[in-house]
């Protein structure tokens, strides 16, 4: 085994014929002499293990080999400038003041921004917030609220069942007026909520219907409620939502739950009432339906029908949504097509 010695003095020729001609040559040699594992890490771990008279003499030795070949190895650095790698690590972090690459947020999707938006308003109101089970029982859903069994009137609603019950079928809630039964069962007047949620009809998907979409129901009893606060509600509601000035008017209708009972149509949000697609030329556009509670409801749910009166009615978000943002086909929603969702992005509230 060729002493240190050998090593230092054969090293050392090499390093006066050493004449690197490009950066490469210079980070080869970098990687033979300086590294962790390289030849002067090496000697200094053979250094360790000789005798302390060899120490001696060696040392000094060693330490003039080392600073030969440091002070070489940087004079050719200098003169020779920075390999391709040198050039490709600084060139990434050339600018430190420049700004860092943006993390991309999400957006409300525009149904959950309108939720919120009517739900604000009638918080504003004294409404509480409700929610229910999505998948109902027929009591809830149809029998406590006045819709006889056998009776056309739940035709009204394509239902999906989802098992028979003697007496008492399960089902995907076809609205979420089966909230508003719930919470006059387990509570007692006065009750003043609105119910936001999922509901579920058995309608062939098209730009116009789909198999689920979002309500709003809203139910307000107390002793001596009238028409007159119904429709006055309902007024705010719309000036808050589309603007002062939109024009609301209440045409007589029919739901089982409520006596009497009315669809309430708004001035047309995009043609302002002039006639357009969106009215199909009427000026008018339909958003809800509404009534006085019946009150077989009222009984239904063990409320006293002679001592309270109230008022409910529902709308459908997607449709208001509509008429916000002229959303034409209603498969957008449910599409979760980030073309589509990214043009909510400047609406983050
Ligand atoms: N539940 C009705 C529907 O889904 C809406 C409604 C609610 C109508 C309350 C009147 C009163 O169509």
């Amino acid at each position: 085994m060729a002493s240190i010695l050998d090593k230092i003095n054969q090293y050392t020729e090499e390093l006066k014929h050493w004449n690197p001609e490009n950066a490469e040559k210079v980070e080869e040699f970098r990687l033979k002499f300086l590294v962790s594992k390289g030849v002067l890490k090496n000697l200094f771990d053979e250094f360790k293990s000789v005798s302390s008279e060899e120490k001696r003499a060696l040392g000094k030795v060693l330490n003039e080999f080392k600073q030969r070949v440091e002070q070489a190895y940087n004079e050719k650095k200098e003169a020779l400038g920075t390999t391709d790698q040198d050039k490709k690590n600084t060139s990434k972090i050339q600018d430190l003041s420049l700004p860092g690459s943006g993390v991309e947020i999400g957006s409300r999707h525009p149904l959950s921004l309108v939720r919120k938006e009517i739900v604000e308003i009638f918080k504003k109101l004294g409404f509480t917030v409700a929610e229910g089970p999505e998948i109902e029982d027929d009591w809830h859903n149809f029998t406590a609220l006045n819709f006889p069994a056998e009776h056309p009137a739940r035709d009204m609603q394509d239902t999906f069942f989802i098992k028979k019950q003697e007496g008492n079928d399960i089902a995907l809630r076809t609205h979420t007026s089966s909230v508003q039964v719930r919470m006059m069962e387990s509570g007692k007047p006065p009750f003043r909520a609105i119910m936001p949620g999922r509901v579920y009809r058995n309608e062939a998907i098209s730009a116009r219907a789909h198999c689920f979409f979002h309500q709003v129901e809203g139910l307000y009893i107390d002793e001596g409620v009238s028409f007159a606060d119904l429709k006055q509600t309902l007024y705010h509601f719309v000036q808050e939502l589309y603007g002062e000035g939109t024009k609301v008017r209440f045409r007589p209708s029919y739901f089982p739950f409520t006596e009497p009972s009315a669809e309430m149509d708004i001035s047309c949000t995009i043609c302002k009432g002039a006639g357009c697609n969106m009215c199909k030329g009427s000026g008018w556009v339909e958003i809800l339906g509404c009534g006085m509670v019946d009150p077989n409801v009222l009984e239904n749910s063990g409320i006293d029908s002679k001592k309270y009166t109230g008022f409910a009615f529902g709308m459908g978000i997607e449709r208001i949504t509509n008429l916000k943002y002229e959303i034409k086909d209603l498969r957008l929603f449910s599409e979760n097509d980030v073309r589509f969702l990214n043009q909510f992005h400047t609406e983050l509230l």
